[in-house]
């Protein structure tokens, strides 16, 4: 296990390009995998998570090719994927466990999936409930962990009412939508990321959409392969609009991110707490908003982030607990029990290790508030990120504006979603 350390900084200058989106690569390279001929996916994620779900749709039969970050995908058609001789692996990645399992569901064969130990403590009856309404038979361990035994077969289509604000499960039905006689709805509770929804009619699925309605018309659907370029990731770029903001004298800029509207909450969070962000050169990819942001140092102030914000800055909330200490009022976070069955326990990952570095945070079971500069300067410590990419690059960044030098265990594990993370880190950091 690699450690990595991180000293004080003084201030961030220069520009970054993030990696590819995560969330947006998963999905097309699942589409891509039912869609008819060849599609080249350009600025593909390098990141670990989306390497598991290329893994996966290759041992179901569709042709990969990866060369660096354009990777080509060749389909057989919405019904040409076959059975895989292994049980599937989605290493640490819930997207690709929960949306692979509504393409799983409408196949004729039977597959296995599951993932890394973490993967397998994460709950999986909430795509398990509506993919059995669809007509699927499912087995999991406890009624709710993976490995998932998945026997599709005839679906038919559903009205699913969420009962959480879930893009995973919302998808999940979806793709099993693709596969199912009539029609499939699903009602969300509270918007999320609509990637799916965007991805299902660029590669030519008749997706209908009407407030938090989604409704997909399965019959005769024909996916065709095509050419897209995936935008950079906006919850990668985050850490660093987060190290920009933490010194007044820096100037960041961030290239060709991803700006799709339910994905931008967070930059409402970093404007209300004081931060310098401006959005450049706008312009659209396959229904997806690209720009460039141009960020400079700040006083932060603090916020308090709860209820419908929740799930549209869920992958952003180490990072903002983490600059808790840096900001005037602090950082409280309600309504975030999800958090908990996320990569770690993200909470209680959070309350340790902000801790260790001398800040004052009071736990609860659905967040924690973290007390702001009046506590006094975070100090250098030894961190646990628990296997979770984004609880270490959250403390590789807090570790910038601490007195004395970090130390990141297991620091690798940020190539979940960001393998370049800490030489992108260096190359903008003065010291
Ligand atoms: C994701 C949705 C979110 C997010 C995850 C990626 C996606 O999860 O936390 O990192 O790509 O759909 P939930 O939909 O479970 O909230």
């Amino acid at each position: 296990m690699s450690k990595k350390t991180i000293h004080p900084a003084k201030t961030v200058a220069g520009g970054v390009a993030p990696p590819g989106d995560k969330s947006i690569s998963h999905r097309y390279a699942m589409l891509a995998g039912i869609a008819e001929g060849t599609s080249e996916l350009s600025n593909f994620a390098l990141a670990a998570d989306c390497h598991s779900t290329l893994g996966c749709m290759k041992a179901l039969g569709a042709a990969v090719k990866v060369q660096k970050t354009v990777v080509r995908v060749t389909g057989h058609g919405l019904h040409g994927l076959q059975s895989s001789w292994r049980a599937l692996d989605a290493g640490n990645s819930g997207t690709t466990i929960r949306l692979l399992s509504g393409i799983l569901a409408g196949q004729s064969f039977a597959t296995k999936i599951a993932g890394d130990d973490s993967l397998n403590r994460r709950p999986m009856k909430r795509i398990l409930t509506p993919l059995r309404e669809m007509g699927a038979q499912i087995a999991a361990r406890e009624d709710n962990f993976a490995p998932l035994e998945i026997r599709g077969g005839k679906l038919h289509g559903i009205h699913y009412e969420m009962p959480m604000a879930s893009a995973q499960v919302k998808s999940a039905v979806l793709l099993a939508g693709l596969f199912a006689e009539g029609e499939t709805t699903v009602t969300e509770p509270a918007r999320t990321r609509d990637h799916t929804e965007l991805a299902l009619e660029e590669f030519g699925a008749p997706i209908e959409r009407h407030g938090r309605t989604t409704r997909l018309r399965s019959n005769g659907i024909k996916l065709t392969g095509r050419k897209a370029e995936v935008p950079g990731d906006l919850s990668s770029a985050v850490f660093f609009i987060a190290a920009a903001s933490l010194f007044p004298d820096s100037t960041l800029h961030m290239q060709g991110v991803g700006l799709n509207p339910t994905r931008t909450a967070i930059l409402d969070v970093f404007a209300r707490m004081g931060a310098s962000i401006q959005m450049l050169s706008l312009r659209s990819a396959q229904g997806e908003v690209i720009g460039d942001l141009a960020v400079r140092g700040a006083q932060l102030k603090g916020a308090v982030i709860e209820r419908a914000e929740i799930p549209l800055v869920i992958d952003e909330l180490p990072m903002l607990a983490a600059l808790g200490p840096f900001t005037e009022e602090g950082v409280e976070i309600r309504d975030a029990a999800e958090l908990r069955v996320k990569e770690s326990d993200r909470i209680a990952a959070l309350a340790e290790n902000l801790r260790r570095m001398g800040a004052k945070v009071e736990e609860r079971p659905d967040g924690l508030k973290v007390q702001g500069r009046a506590t006094g300067k975070l100090r250098g410590a030894e961190i646990q990120p628990y296997g979770d990419h984004r609880i270490a690059m959250a403390f590789a960044v807090a570790a910038l504006g601490a007195e004395g030098a970090t130390t990141i265990r297991d620091a690798e594990c940020a190539g979940v979603s960001y393998p370049a993370f800490y030489d992108d880190l260096a190359r903008v950091t003065e010291s």
